[in-house]
């Protein structure tokens, strides 16, 4: 099975990313009310930048300029004020904020000097912040930003230097790649679902998700880099191996790469592809090519969990769970299981179902069924890439 790199990968990192282009975008859930899921097209041409599928594209995104303004008026400051910026640079206080300080979710340090600031009237959040209070921090913080907590401590006195040097360096996030160079040469395809939900009072939008769906065209610069997807890779074309996607949302885009891979290299070995979205009519990403695929036998199955269409919900694991019984007969023929997507609950929750389809259609105990996907672990037949 193939474990390999891209041979010749240019030396694009962290410290030297690539400068890409964002040559094209569709809205992919045209018609959803709940969600914004898009698929953006990066050209690369020119710049040598290698990776297979399974990989992903860590993106450096701006923060909005928008939410960096309300800071600076919450805290007085003009914007012009210089400081000195996590990456040493010094810039204008509203240029480290828009591009390169964390200015959402607020973090350890940042509260600290908060609370020692505001003495008596933050208690307690300095009690939140001792060791045995993990989970309450967290709960506290769920949903909060630093805007709120300096509306809520108006009177504290920062200046810029110091405000800056409490936030942490803005980030960069990871997308895996939707496509493969073998039938898309220059170009690495994303597929991103725009974060956005409310808290108090207020609309949040995830940073990077909603740089790239709201404020870039074509002229803006996308700085990103290759990270490898440690062992989230396809067979060798000629392995007759059976392979099975399980990806629903944003989880389908390395599938969608594996896909374009295998027709690009007619591999051998038959696929079976688990999708799982809100709704079928709005929601179904990328439906026209797993079409395309099936009548060219790239994929032989496909599978679909529409989790709203209906009262009850049904989610991929309810579907492997229904189709149990060939799905063993596939496992029991070798193949790799890949699994792509939510990390806290839809993983967790295919896992269950993979024990148990295992347990009833092995005719095993729950010790055996635990062994035989540990063997499949082991055996690097059960791959995940979750977040
Ligand atoms: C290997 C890997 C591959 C990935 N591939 C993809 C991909 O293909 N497509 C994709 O869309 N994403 C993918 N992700 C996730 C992606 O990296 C980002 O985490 C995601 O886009 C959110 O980033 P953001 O900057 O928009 O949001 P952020 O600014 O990072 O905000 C997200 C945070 O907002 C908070 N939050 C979210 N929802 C709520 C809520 N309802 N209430 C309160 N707080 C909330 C949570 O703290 C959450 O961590 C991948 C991640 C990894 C690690
Ligand atoms: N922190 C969280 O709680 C959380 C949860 C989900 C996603 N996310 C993040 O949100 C981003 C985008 O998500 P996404 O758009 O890719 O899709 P998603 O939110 O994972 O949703 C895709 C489909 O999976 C369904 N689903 C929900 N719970 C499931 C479960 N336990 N098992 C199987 N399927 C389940 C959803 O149904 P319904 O929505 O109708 O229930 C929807 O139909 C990702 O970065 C992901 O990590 C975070």
């Amino acid at each position: 099975m193939s474990l390999e790199t891209p041979s010749s990968r240019p030396a694009f990192n962290r410290k030297n990313p690539l400068v890409a282009k964002i040559a094209r975008r569709k809205l992919l859930t045209e018609g959803c009310k709940e969600k914004e899921t898009w698929h953006f097209e990066l050209d690369l041409q020119g710049s040598g930048m290698d990776f297979l599928p399974g990989d992903s594209l860590a993106l450096f995104a701006h923060n909005d300029p928008a939410l960096a303004d309300e800071i600076l008026a919450a805290l007085g400051f003009s914007g012009d004020e210089t400081v000195t910026d996590p990456n040493k640079q010094e810039v204008p206080v509203r240029q480290a904020l828009i591009e390169s300080c964390s200015i959402t979710a607020p973090e350890k340090k940042f509260l600290t000097t908060l609370t020692e600031k505001a003495g008596e009237s933050a208690s307690d959040i300095a009690t939140l912040l001792q060791p045995d209070h993990k989970d309450a921090l967290s709960n506290y913080l769920w949903g909060l930003e630093i805007i709120d907590l300096l509306k809520k401590f108006p009177s504290l006195e920062w200046t810029p230097q110091e405000f800056v040097s409490v936030l942490k360096k803005l980030n960069v996030r990871l997308y895996s790649i939707a496509s493969s160079l073998k039938a898309k040469p220059n170009e690495c395809h994303l597929t991103v679902a725009l974060v956005q939900y409310e808290s108090h009072g207020r609309t949040r939008r995830g940073v990077c998700s909603s740089w790239i769906a709201q404020r870039t065209d074509e002229s803006t610069p996308a700085p990103c880099f290759i990270t490898p997807g440690k062992g989230f890779r396809l067979p060798e074309p000629e392995e007759d191996i059976p392979v099975i996607m399980i990806g629903p949302g944003t989880g389908i885009a390395p599938f969608r790469a594996f896909l374009q891979e295998r027709d690009a290299t007619n591999a051998k070995g038959k696929t079976w592809l688990f999708f799982g979205e809100i709704h079928e009519q709005t929601c179904f990403l990328y439906s026209d090519e797993w079409d395309d695929y099936l009548a060219k036998g790239v994929l032989n199955k496909v599978t679909t969990a529409w989790s709203r269409d209906q009262a009850e919900k049904v989610y991929v694991q309810h579907k492997i769970v229904e189709h149990g019984a060939e799905l063993w007969s596939w496992l029991e023929q070798g193949a790799i299981v890949y699994v792509c997507g939510d990390a806290e609950r839809m993983a967790p929750d295919v896992d269950k179902a993979l024990h148990d389809i295992i347990a009833a259609h092995g005719g095993k105990s729950e010790e055996e069924s635990a062994a035989y996907v540990e063997q499949m672990r082991k055996d690097k037949r059960y791959r995940r890439d979750v977040y």
